[in-house]
């Protein structure tokens, strides 16, 4: 099965890059392919809305940029993993641009084209907060819509939870993000 994961904060070794790493080594564990793209380092630019990519000629997205390689990625992915820091209850903008930028494939559920049907979502978060106050609720929500809207099976979030505390000194979370992994 093909895992292709997105990882939307700016940290490269931070909390959301080592919560998601967990969850790809236990993906990999089973014989899972990964593969992990880093998107604040990518040259991938917000939606224009130009709805060039809705003319009948169009080929995708008029902007060419790095989010070529993502589209390429996803036609072949079965579960799409989209990992972002908590940032203003919602995710951090990069991976929005990039969510955004979904809108130039053919999205929605029931079509025969659909670039979604049959994947699974799964989000990986980390946030400063604890659970009752980092704002997951709002933002699962938007997920789960966006699941249902597109044809993809909502597998739910891996998060921390736990606030202030290093994910270094939480052994529990990061082996339930790496069965996580192993169970996709
Ligand atoms: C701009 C910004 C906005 C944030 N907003 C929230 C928030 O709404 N809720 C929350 O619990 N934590 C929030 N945080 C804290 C981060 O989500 C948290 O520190 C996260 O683990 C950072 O992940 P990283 O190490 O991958 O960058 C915010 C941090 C920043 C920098």
């Amino acid at each position: 099965m093909n895992v292709c994961a997105l990882l939307g904060g700016p940290h490269k070794k931070g909390n959301t890059a080592t919560l998601l790493e967990k969850v790809l080594d236990g993906a990999r564990s089973v014989g899972h392919t990964t593969v992990r793209f880093t998107v604040d380092e990518m040259d991938i630019r917000p939606c224009k809305g130009c709805m060039g990519c809705k003319s009948p000629k169009a080929k995708g997205c008029v902007q060419k940029d790095d989010m070529g390689q993502i589209y390429e990625a996803l036609q072949s992915a079965d579960v799409l993993i989209l990992a972002s820091p908590m940032y203003w209850f919602n995710m951090a903008a990069p991976l929005k641009s990039v969510v955004d930028r979904f809108f130039a494939l053919p999205f929605n559920a029931g079509i025969e084209s659909s670039a979604f049907a049959g994947k699974r979502l799964l989000f990986v978060m980390t946030s400063g907060q604890p659970a009752e106050h980092d704002g997951r609720e709002g933002l699962e929500l938007i997920l789960k819509k966006m699941c249902s809207f597109t044809g993809m099976t909502w597998l739910g979030m891996v998060t921390t939870g736990t606030g202030q505390t290093p994910l270094s000194e939480q052994p529990e979370t990061l082996s339930a993000a790496f069965n996580a992994g192993a169970a996709l």
